[in-house]
């Protein structure tokens, strides 16, 4: 049976656990570094943070002192950054990964992700920008330094812009929920090999006051979030649930034990838009 610890192959052969935890918006050092301890303990090990989010150091300490107290090898937990928008082209895209390792401290990164691609909507260079930034994320992957490279939040005129490159992106990021799944970009990254996973998979907790998903929630006798979280897996898509309260980091990871119906997955598909953040690629 599947299980939070099931591993699943990336385009390159990397196993990437087909669960994971966000720490977006988890600021407080003391709040990320016990939140993420939490997580590990509940049986998580695939672990989301990005240069953006401000805690890279904490949660990386949080990954080392349960190795330490777990005996858990490094190779056991899978980690993920990523460059954020600011950074994007050949050397800052470098300098970039080199903050990220010494905040860290770790002899690799399992993940290295584009945060945010360049747009036309506000970089005349747009598509030169990402591919520079992807050929310096190639010598980074090339380096042996991290496992795996990838981006977030490209869409398929993104993914255009590099997708003839040497190495295809092994996963896309993205926002995933209810009402909010993407098609096209999802339809793309299946079609290249490319993982997706999904970024705020509950809307912020928008999406969990919904009628329908109520209503299926009373039906398999589960919590909204976790039909929510048992639909992003049934799609292949590797959700990165945020929570700082361990009875919802429990609840989130419990979704290996039942399944949702052809039926009621499509009643999720067609929900229309309702929680999702708003934020679009195309905007600076
Ligand atoms: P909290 O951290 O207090 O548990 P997303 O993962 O889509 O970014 O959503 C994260 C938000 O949803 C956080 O505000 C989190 O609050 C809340 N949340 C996470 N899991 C659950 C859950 N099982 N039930 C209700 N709210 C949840």
């Amino acid at each position: 049976m599947e299980s939070l610890t099931t591993r699943i192959n990336l385009n390159n052969g990397t196993a990437i656990p087909m669960f994971g935890y966000g720490t977006y918006k988890i600021k407080d050092q003391n709040e990320a570094y016990n939140s993420v301890r939490l997580a590990l303990k509940n049986g998580y090990r695939h672990i989301d943070t990005a240069a953006f989010y401000e805690n890279e150091k904490f949660v990386a300490n949080a990954i080392k002192d349960f190795m330490e107290e777990s005996q858990t090898k490094r190779e056991d937990i899978f980690v993920t950054s990523k460059a954020w928008k600011t950074e994007l082209g050949y050397d800052k895209t470098l300098a970039a990964f080199e903050k990220t390792m010494n905040e860290m401290q770790m002899d690799y990164l399992d993940l290295y992700l584009v945060h945010w691609p360049a747009s036309y909507a506000f970089d005349d260079d747009w598509e030169n920008t990402n591919r520079q930034t992807w050929k310096a994320m190639t010598e980074i992957y090339k380096s042996g330094r991290v496992k795996a490279i990838g981006v977030s939040n490209f869409l398929t005129h993104h993914l255009d812009t590099i997708i003839d490159m040497e190495v295809t992106p092994a996963v896309d990021q993205i926002e995933v929920n209810p009402g909010f799944l993407q098609k096209d970009t999802v339809d793309y990254c299946k079609e290249h090999g490319i993982l997706v996973e999904a970024w705020s998979p509950l809307g912020r907790g928008k999406s969990l006051a919904h009628p329908l998903l109520e209503e299926l929630a009373n039906k398999y006798g589960r919590t909204v979030a976790q039909i929510i979280l048992r639909w992003e897996v049934q799609h292949d898509i590797v959700p990165l649930p945020k929570s700082v309260n361990e009875d919802r980091i429990i609840q989130n990871a419990n979704v290996f034990d039942f399944e949702l119906s052809d039926d009621d997955m499509t009643a999720i598909d067609e929900i229309p838009p309702y929680g999702n953040s708003g934020h679009s690629p195309d905007q600076p």
